[in-house]
């Protein structure tokens, strides 16, 4: 009944003789008091159909494979079915958007990595604000980064790949997912500390990028290890480095990229999970518990230590974590970006 009060005065003021006026009322305010306590069961009983979470990038590809990984254990924690859904384009920004717009009623999330810091500052014409249009969840995963090559290309180390990258300039091709996507912004990186311009080639997703890399119709990718560990290991890519300060327990002979001469380059992807602005706190509290039952599932913790891939602590799967770490990213992020000059209309 506390949403009920402020808003019954105005209902039962309205003009007409005095018993129609307090049926009126009456009927209003029962009315209310029914559709809050409809609310407040819904929230309770939540969830009573399949969740939906939205992943911004291609089926097959990084974010996807987490998002699947995940949503097994988290569906059984809520006892409901989580689905994907793969709403891909612009980098990641049309899935937010699309998120920003659903229902706020937790049959929404959202899985999306740190293009969420990055899309404020790349794109001039967002269709969401990532401080304003959103819940939190929890955060969830931090993958690192590897460079690879198709299969036979021509350079068999570091140090004549980058001969090699200046010798052809845009000759050569790099993939990536699009403007705001990690791949796009390592390959960034890396182009500015080799000191080449390649000739950037965009995908929905790196899924489809590594399928064009496996068959040899792009030369360079930079991608995070959820998808590149098992290809690597199977010999069926060349890579080059890995985007972390220290070698990768997954990848114990693949050396850093800052230990071959590209001093401090470091990427790491951190990972969020989303709501739209307006999900109640007690469904949104139901899912970041069911998120953080699914990053304790036993195969969850294995499969991503094998990927090199570090599940955040659990005191950071909630809310204010991922809200506080979002607002740390974006203010990291605006001046790099602004520097660099990097825009999309
Ligand atoms: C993906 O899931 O396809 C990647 O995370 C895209 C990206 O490089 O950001």
């Amino acid at each position: 009944m506390a949403f009920v009060a402020p808003v019954l005065p105005s209902l039962c003021s309205a003009r007409g003789p005095l018993v129609r006026r307090a049926v009126r009322c009456l009927a209003a305010g029962l009315g209310l008091a029914l559709a809050t306590s409809g609310t407040a069961l819904a929230q309770a009983n939540f969830p009573e159909r399949a969740v939906t979470m939205l992943v911004p990038f291609a089926a097959g590809g990084p974010t996807d494979v987490v998002a699947r990984m995940i949503a097994v254990p988290m569906g059984k924690a809520l006892g409901q079915t989580v689905l994907i859904e793969n709403a891909v384009g612009a980098g990641g920004t049309i899935a937010a958007a699309k998120t920003a717009r659903a229902q706020p009623n937790g049959y929404t999330i959202f899985l999306h990595h740190m293009g969420m810091s990055t899309a404020p500052y790349l794109y001039k014409k967002l269709q969401f604000d990532p401080l304003k249009d959103f819940e939190y969840i929890g955060q969830v995963v931090d993958v690192p980064m590897t460079l690879l090559a198709r299969k036979d290309f021509p350079a068999a180390s570091f140090a004549e790949l980058q001969s090699y990258l200046k010798a052809q300039g845009n000759k050569v091709s790099l993939a990536n997912a699009g403007l705001g996507a990690v791949s796009h912004l390592c390959g960034l990186l890396f182009m500015s500390q080799v000191g080449v311009d390649l000739t950037t080639v965009p995908f929905s997703g790196t899924g489809p990028a590594m399928n064009a890399l496996l068959g040899g119709q792009v030369d360079l990718l930079c991608d995070q290890t959820t998808q590149t560990v098992p290809l690597i290991k199977d010999a069926r890519v060349k890579v080059f480095g890995v985007t972390t300060l220290h070698r990768l327990s997954a990848l114990p002979n693949v050396p850093t990229l800052d230990e071959q001469g590209l001093k401090g380059f470091e990427v790491k992807v951190w990972h969020g999970m989303y709501a739209p602005k307006g999900t109640p706190a007690p469904v949104l509290d139901k899912l970041s518990a069911a998120l953080r039952v699914a990053l304790q599932d036993p195969v969850v913790k294995q499969r991503l230590a094998d990927l090199s891939s570090d599940i955040v602590p659990m005191d950071k799967v909630n809310a204010a974590s991922l809200r506080a770490h979002l607002e740390s990213e974006l203010a990291k992020w605006g001046p790099v970006i602004k520097k660099a000059g990097i825009y999309a209309d």
